[in-house]
């Protein structure tokens, strides 16, 4: 199957999945399941979910990788409407649509958000518990990456980061952690729950890091070249907050063949792990407009 049908398969699989996996709209209360769909059901490019099932596939013993797949899409969901919050980026759209707190208030935002994380976990613990150890291991794999000092701490840094320039190594910390880390578990929980060996999982780890800090570099790039339009959220951002990301540090040509660099490396590893879909994703994670 070519690449980019590929990626639509798993699209489509994740999002029929939330229907499934999802506590119903109609669930009291009412109110919080609305603002947890209207967020996680706006079009996202699920990336995160489909790094679970491709890595998940790759290996001998594939089962059924869709609740872990969707676990991580509504952690990462949570983040996004946490890190949209007034206190925090204050950011009016995400996903082409206005912000949670925007389209419900700031309370019923937190709530969702702190309602997805826990959901995570919850699906999680019910669909890997009968499954040996793979249940803790995902739980803690997950909880590893989402902790105070990965992505939180990431988190924690980049708002801290606003006062002040920060130094390269600095910088590092926030991408690797508040941005990798999650692309980094997702990664690691399709190898587990695939039977990957701790070999062919410490590849699929390093090739994680080499496109999760890709990520996050195109991200600033985006944010300071691309429009409204084609982001779903808005652009300038960053500059108007006073971040130092890559192209505040770096400049753009410095950024982009950093980023391109990544995603050499990143191709390169997937020939070690005969793994053609994760090859093409870093290409086209590199290449990509939104
Ligand atoms: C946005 O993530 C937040 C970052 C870590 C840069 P995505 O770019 O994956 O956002 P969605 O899920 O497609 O909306
Ligand atoms: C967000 O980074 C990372 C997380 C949500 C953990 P950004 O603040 O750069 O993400 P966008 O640009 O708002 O999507
Ligand atoms: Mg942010
Ligand atoms: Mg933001
Ligand atoms: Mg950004």
């Amino acid at each position: 199957m070519e690449f980019k049908e590929k990626l639509s398969t798993y699209v489509a699989e994740i999002e029929q999945a939330f229907e499934t996996l999802l506590p119903p709209e109609s669930a009291r209360p009412v109110r919080i399941h609305q603002a947890m769909r209207y967020s996680l059901f706006a079009e996202g490019k699920r990336i995160r979910p489909a790094l679970v099932l491709a890595a998940c596939e790759r290996f001998d013993n594939p089962r059924n990788a869709l609740p872990a797949a969707v676990a991580v899409e509504c952690l990462h969901t949570y983040t996004l409407i946490h890190d949209d919050l007034p206190a925090v980026d204050d950011s009016p759209l995400r996903r082409g649509r206005p912000t949670c707190h925007i389209q419900f208030d700031e309370a019923t935002a937190i709530l969702a958000g702190d309602a997805l994380l826990t959901y995570a976990f919850q699906l999680l613990s019910r669909h890997y518990a009968g499954s040996s150890d793979k249940g803790i291991e995902l739980i803690q794999v997950l909880s590893e990456a989402s902790s105070s000092e990965h992505l939180i701490g990431g988190q924690m840094e980049d708002i801290l980061g606003e006062q002040r320039v920060l130094e390269q190594d600095e910088l590092n910390f926030i991408h690797i952690n508040k941005t990798s880390a999650l692309i980094e578990a997702s990664l690691e929980m399709g190898a587990i729950i695939g039977g990957a060996t701790p070999e062919q999982t410490s590849s699929i780890i390093s090739y994680g890091r080499c496109i999760g800090l890709g990520f996050q570099i195109v991200d600033d790039i985006l944010d300071a070249t691309s429009d409204t339009q084609t982001l779903g959220k808005s652009v300038g951002a960053d500059e108007a907050s006073n971040k130092s990301t890559y192209v505040a540090l770096h400049g753009l040509e410095k950024s982009r063949q950093y980023a391109t660099e990544l995603a050499t490396k990143a191709y390169q590893i997937c020939d070690g792990l005969d793994m053609p879909f994760l090859k093409d994703l870093a290409i086209y994670l590199n290449r990509r407009t939104n």
